[in-house]
């Protein structure tokens, strides 16, 4: 079964509104809801007495009408009289301001109270449903990722930070507390990063929001066991959000949650939705080990920067097809049912403000069709990748600091770009994460691999891709890759650091640019953003810069190392480019396109004995397909070419004839 369903509110309807939502949750072929996710102030409306009944009554109603619920703990939004009773639990910002409740998250993952009640809320939840039988899976909490500075969070983050450094001297050296005379003498003296008078000490905002991501951890394990205590074999996951805020590293989250749930919301209008959607894809299967979920994502809009964009016919479906191209076990939304109210009124749901009879419900039933018919492929094994891109939240959070050379360093939009490349390059594209201790173990699966702006970089990591380069693979590092170790000190003798000798350059400057900077290289490579003096100490230049202080000096090297060969991108290429070179690099390192020939608007993901093809474009596409098959959501039978309509897709299943 794939799942197909959405975050359900009953307690925002009138209950004659119910039999309405499961009536159509039938008629959509909905398999699973998300239920209760902010529903606190109704399970508990005061400390200690609950109110089951109205969820009693719901969850019958939809385990009558065939649906499954991910049912949710509600400790996202603490009720207003736990906050009143609690106050030393709501969150403080760096600015010391207490925040209040009136919104959501209102809550600080170090408080004693708000721990001890988030346990409460779920052993009572886990109590009452374990045997119910429309329990499939339990749903902790919402989008973890919740940051507070109050003195009981100074409290946890110094006994984080004993733990991970064990001695205050070995602190300070790693700190480098002897710039700018912040020497610690006693732990008691060491604060979460709060408002300052001017840059603040990078390496502790870097361990703060490890620590952050540990903690919220905790909260989350917590409320996991106490779930697992009644329900051993239900399992348990929270979904994972990702932004720029979000002090969660979820590659080490992954192996905690019995199944990885993300929520999704691209922010492009054009196509660069669908290489988001590729992108948020491929990651979270990277997260996932193979097998991942898509909990959440809007069934009839994308949010560009300041405007909602309603999604065009087929796009729902492309999108949520392209998830399950990559892994995903199902597609699920937010939301279910659009709400009257609240704050957030306005963003879409499978039944929109106009009810049922709108374009998005009666694309969602097609596709709750198509999910249907496709059910016996949730098992199929996920989409195999021979290119990785590598994936560092720690390295984000370096990146996102004050103080360094350019104010528009972007972490993720580097890591989209890599991705984006090889997307449209038609290669099947996968991720790695250097971070984990599993990182060398994971490398003998890929024949090549792309490092953009991998900041951070312990001697084991990269200790373990020189090897694997050696050993034959194609490694290609971005600028601002190998700078510093873990604790964010330089590696000094030259950038990128780490990766130096394996890529035989030594960069002794750097020339960050304007944006609107064109550099042009020898080749024809057209580049930007940035710019290295580089030396060569063993690399072949493959292109020079032609213009400015830089004219004549290497901008793109390449070494063979062993079997393998090791490139080195001191520069920021533009889209074209990049795809061009990673293209080029992909096939020297053996790996082509998904399908030979497909054109630009359509993307091809194989996944087992299943290919699916997308048509993003307006214009019918006639593809060749690589052997007879069959249509796997119709059965019928297809030879030779077929023919997908624009913004249609096909799913053929290449073995079954
Ligand atoms: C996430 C959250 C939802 C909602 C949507 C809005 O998915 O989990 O509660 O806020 O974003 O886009």
């Amino acid at each position: 079964m794939l799942f197909f369903g959405g975050d359900y509110n009953p307690e925002q309807w009138p209950e004659k509104v119910w039999d309405d939502d499961v009536a159509l949750m039938r008629q959509a072929g909905i398999t699973m809801v998300s239920l209760g996710i902010f529903a606190w102030s109704h399970l508990e409306p005061r400390e200690g007495e609950y109110e089951f009944g109205w969820l009693d009554r719901i969850m019958d109603r939809l385990h009558d009408g065939g649906i499954r619920v991910a049912l949710a703990t509600p400790t996202a939004s603490p009720p207003p009289w736990f906050t009143l009773a609690h106050p030393s639990a709501l969150p403080v910002n760096a600015d010391g301001v207490r925040l209040t409740h009136g919104s959501r998250d209102t809550y600080c993952a170090s408080a004693p109270a708000y721990r001890a009640a988030a346990r409460r809320i779920a052993a009572a939840l886990g109590e009452r449903y374990a045997g119910h039988p429309a329990l499939a899976m339990w749903h902790v909490h919402n989008e973890y990722g919740t940051d507070c500075r109050c003195d009981l969070t100074a409290e946890a983050f110094r006994t984080w930070l004993r733990d991970r450094h064990g001695d205050l001297d070995v602190l300070n050296e790693a700190w480098t507390t002897a710039f700018w005379s912040q020497r610690y003498s006693d732990w008691s003296q060491i604060m979460p990063p709060r408002a300052t008078q001017y840059l603040p000490n990078p390496a502790q905002v870097l361990d703060f929001r490890r620590f952050l991501s540990d903690e919220l951890l905790g909260a989350f394990t917590e409320q996991r066991d106490v779930l697992r205590s009644f329900t051993p074999d239900i399992p348990v996951t929270t979904n994972f959000v990702q932004g720029g805020w979000v002090s969660v590293d979820h590659a080490r989250w992954a192996a905690e949650v019995d199944l990885v749930a993300v929520d999704h919301y691209p922010d492009s209008a054009g196509p660069g939705a669908e290489e988001e959607t590729a992108f948020a894809g491929d990651l979270a299967r990277g997260w996932g080990g193979g097998s991942w979920l898509l909990m959440e994502t809007a069934p009839n809009l994308i949010y560009t920067p300041g405007r909602m964009h309603a999604k065009e016919p087929g796009r729902l479906t492309r999108h949520s097809l392209g998830y399950v191209a990559r892994g995903s076990r199902g597609a699920m939304y937010f939301q279910w049912r659009q709400p009257r109210g609240g704050a957030e009124l306005f963003h879409s749901a499978l039944v929109p403000h106009a009810g049922a009879d709108s374009p998005v419900f009666r694309e969602a039933v097609g596709l709750g069709r198509a999910l249907k018919n496709l059910a016996t492929t949730a098992d199929a094994a996920p989409p195999a990748a021979r290119i990785a891109v590598a994936w560092d939240a720690p390295s984000w959070w370096a990146l996102q600091g004050a103080g360094l050379p350019a104010a528009d360093i972007d972490y993720l939009a580097a890591v989209r770009q890599a991705h984006r490349a090889l997307f449209r390059a038609k290669r099947q594209t996968g991720f790695v994460f250097p971070g984990l201790e599993s990182f060398p173990d994971s490398l003998g699966a890929y024949s090549m691999i792309v490092l953009p702006h991998l900041y951070l970089v312990s001697d084991r990591a990269a200790a373990a891709l020189g090897d694997w380069v050696a050993a034959g693979g194609h490694l290609v590092v971005g600028y601002l890759s190998g700078i510093a170790d873990p604790a964010g000190r330089i590696r000094l003798g030259g950038y990128p650091g780490a990766f130096r000798d394996l890529l035989g350059v030594r960069a002794v400057e750097w020339h960050p640019q304007p944006p609107e900077t064109t550099l042009l290289l020898d080749d024809g490579t057209v580049a930007g953003r940035w710019a290295e003096r580089v030396e060569t100490a063993g690399a072949a230049t493959v292109a020079l810069y032609t213009s400015g202080v830089l004219a004549g000096a290497p901008a793109i090297t390449r070494r063979e190392v062993g079997a393998g060969v090791a490139w080195y991108l001191s520069t920021g290429l533009d889209d074209d480019s990049l795809e061009r070179l990673l293209g080029t690099v992909a096939s020297e390192a053996g790996v082509g396109p998904v399908l030979e020939g497909l054109p630009r608007d359509v993307e091809a993901v194989r996944r087992d004995d299943l290919l699916y093809l997308f048509n993003h474009g307006p214009v019918a596409a006639s593809l060749p397909l690589p052997g007879p098959a069959v249509d796997a959501v119709t059965g019928r039978p297809l030879h030779g070419a077929v023919t997908v309509a624009g913004g249609g897709c096909l799913i053929a299943r290449l073995s079954a004839v």
